[in-house]
């Protein structure tokens, strides 16, 4: 849609291509707005809070924060999710995870356990699938902090059910962060309605803006300790990191360019319309996973129904090695797709693909249904010839 001329079907990574007007809009921004935001009064700084105010205001329309200074931008979600729970979470704190988490979430509470935090990772189906009964059962057993968990897995696209984990997070007294980086840009995401109290989002993947950008949301009443300290262009007299949101959580010049980019990617997200993203890519979902169905030595792992997950979709190949797999996709069809562990060993494990992973195909709201049909051909071939 876009025009590149690599089948690009590695969009869970990060999307490609951006649409034209990010590009446009980091120019224009770097050409005549690049101050400083906050930190001075002068026009170019103003200009450029105006940027990161407006980016703010649209992401948080977008996921239905009512207060978007409640949005505190970050490097990509990886850095929100570790923002949120080293700010959070204290030695003796219990907290409730899945199988099916990326490492983005798994590394962090690896080593807040090394400093004493109690983490409970609950066994996922191996369809990645959550049963609600099994949390229901961990949060009875013992008083817990925080459940954090992805909104969809980063291997098999299988959809956790967020609104309901709130529902039982809070009845039981815990607090519930969401890892959305599969979902934001592609599914609704509204966290007043769904009772979020910490929403991690990346900025490149669905949300369609450029690398370096991320944004964590932080409900009313919830208080983070930052990670890091340093200037914010307010309160400078203190010597302890104002208490502010955002400013709390963002201390040093912000990416700006990148929020600028960013900003560009939610015009043309906006004016597409979520529901839009969403059929488009289940519909790319699901023909992908009926022509794969259709082949022989092909597995699907994850589920079937489109509704039930999104389109991120993971196949092994009889007698290939997935890393192989990759390779022939890219130097024989220039198909762009992602191997191996997919920076998620906790959701291999728990859909036994683990320690080789499997060749993740997905695509974007950009990719043509010729190119789903181009990839169905190439894997045909690559089954049919065992590696
Ligand atoms: C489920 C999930 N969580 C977190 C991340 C980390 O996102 P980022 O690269 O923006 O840090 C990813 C990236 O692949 C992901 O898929």
């Amino acid at each position: 849609m876009w025009g590149i001329d690599v089948i690009y079907l590695d969009n869970a990574a990060t999307s490609f291509p951006k649409p034209p007007e990010v590009a446009e809009a980091i120019l224009e921004f770097l050409a005549h707005k690049a101050g400083n935001p906050g930190r001075s009064g002068h026009s170019l700084a103003l200009a450029a809070d105006a940027v990161v105010s407006e980016t703010r205001r649209s992401l948080a329309s977008l996921l239905g924060i009512r207060d978007p200074s409640r949005l505190a931008f970050t490097l990509n979600a990886t850095d929100a999710l570790n923002l949120a729970m080293y700010g959070l979470l204290r030695p003796g704190d219990r907290v409730v995870s899945t199988s099916m988490e990326h490492n983005a979430v798994a590394r962090p509470l690896f080593a807040l356990a090394e400093r004493g935090v109690d983490v409970v990772t609950l066994p996922c189906a191996p369809d990645g699938s959550l049963d609600l009964d099994d949390l229901d059962r961990e949060l009875r057993s013992a008083p817990t902090r925080l459940v954090a968990m992805t909104h969809a897995s980063n291997v098999c696209g299988t959809i956790l059910p967020i609104s309901a984990a709130a529902e039982l997070a809070h009845r039981h007294g815990a607090l519930l962060l969401v890892d959305a980086a599969q979902t934001a840009g592609v599914l609704p995401i509204d966290v007043t309605e769904q009772s979020i109290d910490l929403l991690a989002v990346p900025g490149h993947k669905g949300l369609l803006g450029p690398t370096g950008t991320g944004a964590l949301y932080v409900a009313p009443g919830v208080h983070l300790t930052p990670m890091r300290q340093g200037g914010t262009g307010t309160n400078s007299e203190l010597l302890s990191q104002p208490d502010e949101l955002p400013y709390a959580l963002e201390p040093g010049t912000l990416n700006t360019v990148g929020i600028a980019g960013l900003g560009a990617a939610l015009r043309v997200l906006k004016a597409t319309g979520i529901e839009a993203v969403r059929a488009r890519e289940a519909a790319l979902g699901a023909r992908l996973l009926a022509g794969l169905q259709e082949m022989r030595g092909v597995t699907i792992h994850g589920l079937l129904d489109s509704t039930e997950r999104v389109a991120v979709i993971s196949v092994t190949l009889q007698g290939w090695e997935p890393v192989d797999v990759g390779a022939a996709l890219d130097s024989a069809f220039g198909i762009a797709a992602r191997p191996g562990l997919q920076c998620a060993p906790l959701a291999h494990r728990t859909l036994g693909t683990f320690p080789l992973g499997t060749v993740r195909l997905a695509p974007g709201y950009s990719t043509t249904d010729e190119e789903i049909d181009q990839t169905l051909v190439a894997l045909r071939e690559l089954s049919l010839s065992a590696g």
